[in-house]
């Protein structure tokens, strides 16, 4: 056992981060790091920033010390102040000398194609000048999509305190699993997900004057169907106002698109951005990324920095590093605040990249691929890319999805640089050559339709009557063998007849906001009477942030804290066990913390869960409970996911059934020590190796049950369903 201990914390911790432990931090380290500022040309700029920062620390210093203020102008309140400087700003933004044009256009054409540069005012200003010039009279709502649920609960906050009034009255949000809005609401901000689902209840978008799709550019797999969904609804309603917003230079063909719609562009305005590069790769990007920032602060006058990161597993790695050297060069330094932002960050903390930073600090925000365009935040000076991003990959061939760290686009690259000029001129760090960025990266990101699984896409289509879905007007069409296999998955699971109609289990899964594969899951529940367990199950699957908390410090603790979770069977049925212990104390946070579980993560799930319940009764299911019928858990859990199937091999490696692909059980798996004959997995995860992460052990004789158009025996064959002998000593039942 210990053996195997050792060797999963090395998995673990390799996966994680390389080794930046032994590295010493000295001062004079600074001088050797990743950039060198030639002394002569430091000076040039430095007085250069002098100039350009004078007038930047004034502002920031009227802002936060009222005190100054207060003596020449005693008779206003604080709150006239916000009100003030909020005029200003809006005032201030690109967009505002063209608010009366953009409004004549919006009446003269239906459909309008907007570009301007990201942080000119598109997604804040356009709404209230629309909402201002009459178009929400009646009652009747403005809608704008965001590709991100962080953007769109931020704008719309933001927004809403540009108007002073209470998020959730006349401004709103909605996004999946969460509706902050009310009959007030004329300015409603939701994910392009979230509109994709409106269209299954409201098919003409009949309560909405005006629809933004906005960060049109980003090309979401959502937003590209909403193009032809929009398009579509335009010719009918002759009233709907259309407008496609978008920050790059596509706007040529999206108005291509809309039948030569006209183009309306913002001028941008935009200071020079000086990029550097670094003379070898970097072998430890984070690394890299942290020293640079240290650099900044210690060798450049002040101004904020954006750090662009892949996820927040590494904003989390890069921040404590990060905090952890700060505090040892104490006072050697001026205050740097260092602020995380990615798309689970709750958004108390979120809110707290747009406080402006105390005189005499810098701001660091560390933040993924968020802050390229959906997000802007004021005062950055200096931007470090290391030039990667995350991104979801679909192979159809073998019909696996994997979410994978790949290096960024030349058009992102530049998106990034953009950042760094909006307030005066800035700097950009790319962490890679010179060489790599004209050679290795790509002109421009592929859009996600060409590159995700299409289940839900094409469940969702289907559900509004679109049936054939190969002349379906896209913008760029998806793979033609993408498209086949997500009719063909849906087949399989029973939403789909074989002239390739809606079932009436079909309809009932468009019902969910879920995977096709989670929805059918669900409602295979229903048959197996366990459906308030497996609603349990996928309310904690949804919640895609860890749940289990694992402080360096604490490490051992944690795991023993975890391993305490298991139960026979597998991941699904821990992570039941986890929620129902949780919800046994009452949703305690004190016993989260005690168990080493992140309380956020759990009351996530407990919100999710309440939206399902809900939609469960929506489409009259029953809620029973039969918490020890574990096979009948596990039953239905391969009735939803028997695409994801993988039976173990030679040397303890697991080969999915249908493309015998090599996969492995993750180290964090309850399963990861009892290596069972064939497993369901809940999705795939390429770091080092390519693993499987949430799993459960099955019967093969189950899979004939739950996916007989899918399954033949004969694929099944070796199906004894008795364990290979141990590889070490005792199973997990034996641990206790
Ligand atoms: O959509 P676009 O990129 O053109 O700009 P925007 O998102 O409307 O942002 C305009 C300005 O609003 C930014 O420069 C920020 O000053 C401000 N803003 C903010 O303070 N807080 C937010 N959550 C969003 C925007
Ligand atoms: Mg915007």
């Amino acid at each position: 056992v210990k053996e195997k201990t050792e060797q999963y914390e090395e998995v673990d911790e390799r996966e994680k981060k390389p080794n930046y432990e032994q590295r010493k931090w000295e001062e004079e380290q600074m001088s050797s790091a990743v950039f060198r500022f030639g002394a002569k040309e430091k000076e040039k700029q430095q007085q250069e920033y002098d100039l350009i920062m004078e007038s930047q620390i004034e502002f920031i210093q009227a802002l936060s010390l009222p005190g100054n203020k207060e003596k020449t102008e005693p008779e206003i309140s604080e709150a006239q102040r916000k009100r003030m400087t909020i005029e200003e700003t809006q005032k201030s933004l690109p967009i505002y000398p063209f608010k009366e044009d953009l409004i004549n256009a919006v009446k003269e054409y239906q459909i309008l194609i907007i570009e301007g540069e990201t942080g000119s005012g598109k997604t804040t200003q356009i709404p209230q000048y629309l909402h201002q010039a009459g178009f929400t009279d009646g009652g009747k709502k403005i809608g704008c999509t965001q590709p991100r649920r962080v953007a769109a609960m931020s704008v719309a906050a933001r927004v809403a305190e540009e108007m002073s009034i209470k998020l959730g009255n006349e401004v709103g949000y909605s996004i999946r699993f969460e509706d902050c809005t009310s009959e007030r609401t004329v300015i409603k901000y939701m994910t392009d997900g979230t509109l994709h689902r409106e269209f299954l209840s409201e098919p003409d978008l009949n309560s909405y004057n005006v629809m933004i799709i906005d960060e049109a550019h980003e090309r979401t797999l959502h937003t590209d169907i909403l193009f032809g969904l929009v398009k579509d609804i335009c010719r009918y309603r002759v009233d709907l106002k259309l407008l496609i917003s978008s920050a790059t230079l596509d706007a040529q063909k999206f108005s291509q698109f809309f039948d030569d719609a006209p183009i309306f562009r913002i001028p941008g305005r935009r200071f020079p951005v000086d990029i550097y590069y670094t003379k070898a790769p970097e072998a430890d990007y984070i690394d890299a990324c942290v020293v640079s920032i240290l650099q900044i602060h210690a060798t450049q006058p002040l101004g904020d920095i954006l750090v662009f990161l892949t996820g927040q597993e590494e904003i989390e790695t890069c921040q404590e590093i990060l905090q952890d050297r700060v505090r040892r060069l104490g006072s050697r330094i001026k205050e740097l605040v260092i602020l995380p932002v990615y798309s689970n960050l709750p958004s108390d903390m979120q809110a707290k990249i747009f406080h402006p930073t105390p005189p005499n600090a810098r701001k660091v925000v560390l933040a993924t691929n968020i802050a390229e365009t959906s997000l802007t935040i004021d005062n950055i000076i200096y931007v470090i890319d290391p030039g990667f991003c995350k991104q979801n990959n679909f192979n159809s061939r073998t019909g696996m999805e994997s979410l994978v760290v790949v290096p960024i686009s030349k058009a992102s690259a530049n998106q990034r640089a953009g950042r760094a000029g909006r307030v005066a001129a800035g700097k950009c760090f790319r962490l890679y050559t010179v060489w790599a960025y004209k050679n290795e990266l790509e002109d421009n990101t592929v859009p996600e339709i060409q590159r995700m699984n299409l289940g839900n896409a094409v469940l969702m289509l289907k559900a509004l009557g679109i049936n054939d879905l190969v002349h379906f007007d896209f913008l760029d069409p998806p793979p033609h063998e993408t498209l086949v296999l997500a009719l063909e998955q849906l087949y399989a699971l029973g939403a789909l007849n074989h002239h390739g109609e809606l079932t009436k289990l079909g309809r009932r899964m468009a019902e969910f906001p879920l995977d096709p594969m989670m929805g059918k899951m669900l409602l295979a529940s229903e048959k197996y009477k366990c459906s308030e367990e497996i609603v349990s199950i996928a309310a904690m699957l949804s919640v895609n942030s860890a749940i289990f908390y694992r402080p360096k410090d604490k490490l051992v603790h944690a795991d023993t804290a975890r391993r305490n979770f298991f139960v026979v069977g597998g991941d699904h049925l821990v992570l039941l066990n986890i929620y129902k212990q949780w919800s046994d104390t009452d949703y305690s946070t004190q016993w989260c913390y005690e168990n080493f579980l992140q309380y956020r993560s759990l009351k996530r799930a407990r919100d999710v869960r309440e939206q399902l319940v809900g939609l469960m009764q929506r489409v009259e299911m029953d809620l029973v409970s039969n918490p020890t019928e574990h096979v009948n858990i596990r039953k239905a859990i391969t009735a939803g996911y028997f695409y994801h199937i993988a039976r173990l091999s030679k040397g303890g490696h697991y080969k999915t059934v249908k493309h015998n692909q090599t996969v492995m059980i993750h180290p964090n798996s309850a399963l990861f020590e009892d290596l069972p004959r064939w497993v369901v997995y809940h999705e795939l995860v390429f770091t080092t190796k390519e693993y499987m992460r949430q799993i459960t052990e099955i019967e093969s004789k189950w899979l004939l049950e739950v996916a007989p158009h899918y399954y033949k025996s004969r694929e099944l064959e070796d199906s004894t369903n008795v364990k290979m002998p141990k590889v070490m000593g005792k199973t997990k039942a034996e641990l206790g």
